[in-house]
C-alpha cells in the first residue's frame, strides 16, 4: 500500500475487526487500535476509505443485529475523532469521497462470502480502485472479502498491518535465538491446530494460554467449569 499512489483513489481495505462485543459495546479495542495507522495513512494520502470486516459467525445471508458492526463503527469513530459511516446495502453502488471513511456492514451477512462466490467478489472489487488486504487474523480464510476480491480488483496490495505481522512472524520463526518458547492464545483451538503443530516442530517449549488453554486442561483431567471449551477437540489436545 505504501508503494502506490493513493490520492483520490477509492481504497477497499479488508481489516479484521472481529473484536469482542458485549451489550452493544466493544469490550477490547485492541483490533480497532491496530488498524488506525493504516486508516491514517490512507487519509493523509487523500484517499477515500472503505473498510470491511466480519464479526463473529452469523448465519450467512442473515442480517443478525447481534453481529452488526455498529459498535465497531462507533468505537472507530471515537478513536479517529471523525465520522465513520456504516453502510449496509451497497450492491447498487457506493458514493465515497476522498477523506471520508465508510465501514461496510459485516461481510458474513452477504450470501457467498464464505464460499468465495465469484459474483460477490466482483461486487466488492467494483467498489474500489485499489483493494488492500490488511487482515492478518483472517488471511487464512479463502473468503470473497479476503481472497476472491483480490483477484478481481484492478489493483490489489498488502496493507501495513498485515506486513508488520508477517515481518514479526518471520523474525521470530526464521532464525530465532535458542531456546525458543512460543506462547499461543486465542479462543479457538480448531483454527490453531495447524499453527500449533507447526510451532511444535520449531519451538523448544509451547505455552498455551487464553481461551484455548481450557481444552488442553480438560484433556489432562483439570475441570474448567463453564469456561470456553471445544469438547470435540479434547482427543486431539490429548
Ligand atoms: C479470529 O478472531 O480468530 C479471526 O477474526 C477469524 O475469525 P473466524 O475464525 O470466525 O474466521
Amino acid at each position: 500500500m505504501t508503494d502506490l499512489v493513493l490520492s483520490q483513489k477509492r481504497l477497499l481495505i479488508r481489516e479484521d475487526l472481529n473484536a469482542p462485543v458485549k451489550d452493544g459495546r466493544v469490550i477490547s479495542d485492541a483490533r480497532v487500535l491496530a488498524i488506525l495507522p493504516t486508516i491514517r495513512l490512507a487519509l493523509a494520502a487523500d484517499a477515500a476509505v472503505i473498510l470491511m470486516s466480519h464479526l463473529g459467525r452469523p448465519n450467512e445471508g442473515e442480517s443478525q443485529p447481534e453481529f452488526s458492526l455498529k459498535p465497531i463503527a462507533r468505537c472507530l469513530s471515537q478513536h479517529l475523532g471523525r465520522r465513520v459511516r456504516l453502510v449496509e446495502g451497497w450492491d447498487s453502488g457506493l458514493e465515497v469521497s476522498p477523506g471520508e471513511i465508510v465501514l461496510l456492514e459485516n461481510v458474513r451477512f452477504n450470501l457467498g462470502e464464505k464460499n468465495n462466490d465469484v459474483s460477490l467478489a466482483k461486487n466488492y472489487a467494483r467498489l474500489c480502485d485499489i483493494f488492500v488486504m490488511d487482515a492478518f487474523g483472517s488471511a487464512h480464510r479463502s473468503h470473497a472479502s479476503t481472497c476472491g476480491v483480490a483477484e478481481h480488483a484492478a489493483v490489489s496490495c498488502a496493507g501495513p498491518l498485515l506486513i508488520s505481522e508477517l515481518e514479526a512472524l518471520n523474525k521470530a520463526l526464521d532464525d530465532p535465538a535458542a531456546p525458543v518458547a512460543a506462547v499461543v492464545g486465542g479462543s479457538k483451538v480448531s483454527s490453531k491446530l495447524q499453527l500449533l503443530e507447526n510451532l511444535a516442530t520449531k519451538a523448544d517449549a509451547l505455552i498455551v494460554g487464553g481461551g484455548i488453554v481450557n481444552t488442553f486442561l480438560v484433556a489432562t483431567g483439570v475441570p474448567v467449569g463453564r469456561s470456553l471449551l471445544e469438547r470435540k477437540l479434547i482427543p486431539t489436545a490429548q
